[in-house]
């Protein structure tokens, strides 16, 4: 009788010890303290075309960024989001995809492709691949076969209509790119459907196999040990069945068109089964899923979390993109904004469709020391940040002057009004070589004049450069617990010239000034507030400093466009 109770007691020990101990684990890729592995990364976008040339044929490929690697371990880059780098006819260079499993060979093979994984992972570099869900290329083989006739296999994983007349299309849905978003097939005499250009068809997300194809995608490539993908276009992967006229607003676009609010064709929510979809297959392989959402606010933002936190872990913010102006009061009002979401932030100030925040914050004077600012900034925040290859040295926008030198069919349609985004997809500056050490040939886009100025082998020698103060920033985030996991509270919110805040995190703190002015600015502090009675700098611009003031609070003074990052002391 004795007995069988110790064996009674003894499995409900042995049972109680192993559900405290399943509570205790971290899941899987997450640290001791349940933090998963894409909270504390820092994400670096790579535009793979102009990266680094390995062959030397002019456009980048995979070797050159396994050539590369080092340098970004060095910087403090624990993942890179690579845009598309598959087979494509590259009419939006790249995201037109005709081959979902494997790798233009412009960029290189699948061989390189896995030489790169491994090269990475060797090195603590997760990779994220740009997965393009809304369209594929009309050179797919899926599409081919859907317009070859009305009663093909793949007919309906597109988006065929009838005209409204004859020469109608079936509504007046707009392209973002210029013009109808319907383009009529002479073969089959029906319009198909394309947000983007005609050459990118719309996929059709409401057929279950077109969603079980797109899953399928994503598993050959976690299989490969890839880390994740950002999706790109997720608002648009649905239209009204219906069709709806969009409401018609004053005015026109760059492209001529009449203005459209995309009240039909944009951010329907049958988009948030799908993401839940993907991240039951991401959370099989511990990936992350990461989002080009762009929202109007945050309440639009949060329900790409998903309301169970069951969809994207990081939408970008692109509000912050927003801002165009250095203005404290904009900022906090963002940060704020962000830091109410429901989810982590992921911050991303420039990407490879916008101008680069070199040019959008610059004033022509300081822009060296503004670019340090930015990074003062979105590395120090509550989030994830997502650096845009050349960023680090303070690449300028280089958009081109004449329409004939223009690659993006945006800005070729759109000129003048619309010069397109190959100024901030201009090579990657490594030094002051000819073509910026890019490609012995010549590069697809014409190299920045700033290479002479702006590179990386000789940012590298200067301790005041740009790029040293990212990696003076990047090695402090990686290693400060305020800095990873604290909380974000701001400070002299009345303040107009410098944008002040703590990161606090248990007992300790990181207390971040930015002076958003081109003067110099001295501003007090008084610390005890929040338990602590000091500050010390940790990673500053060179005309920063602080000392006590004489009412005994603490005083930060900080040249133009200065920055100071200090620890809080007891
Ligand atoms: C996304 C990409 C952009 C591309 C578009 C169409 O917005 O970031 O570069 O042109 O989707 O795929």
């Amino acid at each position: 009788m004795q007995a069988k109770r110790f064996a009674v007691l003894a499995i409900v020990i042995f049972w109680l010890s192993s559900l405290l101990a399943a509570a205790q684990t971290p899941a899987k890729g997450a640290d001791a303290e349940g933090h998963p592995w894409w909270q504390h990364a820092v994400f670096y976008e790579i535009y793979p075309r102009s990266f680094a040339d390995s062959n030397n044929d002019g456009v980048g490929d995979l070797n050159g960024i396994a050539s590369k690697l080092d340098y970004l371990k060095a910087l403090g880059v624990d993942a890179i989001w690579i845009t598309p780098c598959f087979p494509s006819p590259q009419v939006d260079f790249g995201y037109d995809v005709s081959d979902y499993e494997n790798i233009d060979p412009m960029y290189g093979t699948l061989a390189d492709f896995d030489r790169l994984e491994q090269e990475a992972s060797q090195r603590g570099i997760h990779i994220i691949l740009d997965f393009v869900i809304n369209h594929t290329s009309d050179q797919h083989p899926w599409f081919l076969d859907s317009r070859s006739s009305r009663t093909s296999a793949h007919r309906d994983w597109y988006i065929w209509r009838d005209g409204k007349g004859p020469g109608q299309p079936p509504n007046n849905w707009i392209s973002s790119f210029g013009g109808s978003a319907w383009t009529w097939d002479r073969k089959t005499k029906q319009y198909y459907y394309h947000f983007f250009y005609p050459q990118q068809p719309d996929l059709n997300w409401r057929n279950p196999a077109v969603k079980d194809a797109m899953f399928d995608v994503t598993r050959f490539w976690y299989k490969r040990g890839v880390s994740g993908f950002r999706l790109d276009a997720v608002d648009t992967l649905f239209e009204d069945p219906n069709l709806h006229d969009n409401p018609v607003v004053a005015g026109k676009d760059a492209y001529g068109d009449p203005n459209e609010v995309n009240k039909y064709n944009d951010n329907l929510p049958e988009v948030h089964d799908v993401l839940r979809g993907l991240r039951e297959v991401s959370d099989e392989y511990n990936g992350v899923l990461i989002g080009e959402t762009w929202t109007d606010n945050i309440e639009e933002l949060n329900r790409y979390y998903g309301h169970d936190h069951d969809e994207l872990q990081l939408p970008m913010d692109f509000l912050f993109t927003m801002v165009n102006k250095l203005s404290p009061a904009e900022f906090r009002k963002q940060i704020a904004a962000v830091n109410s979401a429901s989810g982590w932030p992921t911050f991303v100030i420039s990407n490879h469709d916008i101008v680069r925040s070199y040019d959008r914050y610059g004033d022509g004077k300081h822009d060296d020391q503004i670019a340090k600012l930015m990074a003062g900034l979105y590395l120090t925040l509550r989030g994830t940040p997502i650096i845009y290859y050349g960023e680090e040295i303070g690449m300028k926008t280089t958009p081109p002057t004449r329409r004939e030198d223009v690659k993006d069919p945006m800005g070729r349609s759109g000129w003048p009004k619309e010069k397109g985004r190959d100024g901030e997809r201009t090579p990657m500056q490594w030094d002051d070589s000819v073509n910026a050490g890019f490609s012995k040939a010549e590069p697809w886009l014409p190299v920045p004049p700033t290479y002479k100025t702006h590179n990386v082998a000789d940012e590298l020698k200067d301790p005041n450069s740009v790029l040293s103060f990212y990696k003076k920033v990047l090695a402090l985030r990686h290693t400060n617990e305020a800095l990873l996991d604290g909380s974000y509270v701001p400070l002299n919110e009345s303040d107009q010239k410098v944008l002040s805040y703590l990161r606090l995190y248990k007992d300790q703190g990181v207390l971040v000034v930015l002076n958003m002015s081109g003067v110099w600015q001295k501003v007090g502090f008084d610390l005890n507030k929040h338990g602590f009675t000091s500050a010390e700098s940790l990673v500053s611009t060179e005309k920063s400093s602080i000392h006590r003031g004489s009412g005994g609070g603490n005083v930060v003074t900080l040249g133009p466009f200065g920055v100071f990052i200090g620890e809080l002391g007891k």
